[in-house]
């Protein structure tokens, strides 16, 4: 078996996310950062991963067009989608998840899931940091990440498998 991980992240929460399921996935695993490497084959995998992170509503520009781009092939794989996005209500975060994929690939995904966030203020440019602490009311780094939804997301991905 083996699976290949395609994310995408700026400041690092889906990396973290990522190498959590790399860690904890059966068999043999690729983890590939879509903004700074090319992505291999989708040929030689039975399992592929898609993570990002949500700005200003979308996903990464990048991620977003690869999925486009490989979406026939990527449904007739065992596919799994994340992102790392904000928001706090579920409705929002499942309209934040659906709109970050093509339709028929997050209808197909065996699992698919948002993570959580994380604020990182020592990293955020000033801009940023003005309009976190505008829109959300936080004012300073918080950790926000669900190690119980990645583990689920790990075990469905395991179980499909077998
Ligand atoms: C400038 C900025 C804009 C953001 N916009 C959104 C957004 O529209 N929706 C959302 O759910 N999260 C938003 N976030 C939260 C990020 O998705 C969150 O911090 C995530 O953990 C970042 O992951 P990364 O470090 O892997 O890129 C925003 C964060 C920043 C700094």
């Amino acid at each position: 078996m083996k699976s290949l991980i395609i994310y995408a992240t700026k400041y690092g929460t889906v990396e973290k996310a990522s190498n959590l399921i790399k860690d904890k996935i059966e068999g043999e695993v690729v983890i590939v950062n879509i903004i700074k490497q090319e992505p291999p084959s989708l040929c030689e995998f039975d399992n592929v991963i898609l993570g990002g992170s949500i700005y200003i509503g979308n996903i990464q520009k990048k991620l977003k067009q690869f999925a486009m781009t490989h979406e026939e092939e990527l449904l007739m794989k065992r596919v799994g989608l994340f992102i790392c996005g904000g928001a706090d209500k579920e409705e929002e975060k499942d309209k934040e998840l659906k709109n970050a994929f093509p339709a028929k690939l997050y209808e197909n995904a065996i699992c698919k899931c948002s993570f959580g966030y994380e604020y990182k203020f020592d990293k955020l440019n000033f801009l940023e940091k003005a309009m976190i602490k505008k829109i959300t009311g936080i004012k300073d780094s918080v950790y926000k990440l669900s190690e119980d939804s990645i583990k689920d997301f790990i075990n469905k991905m395991n179980k499909a498998t077998l």
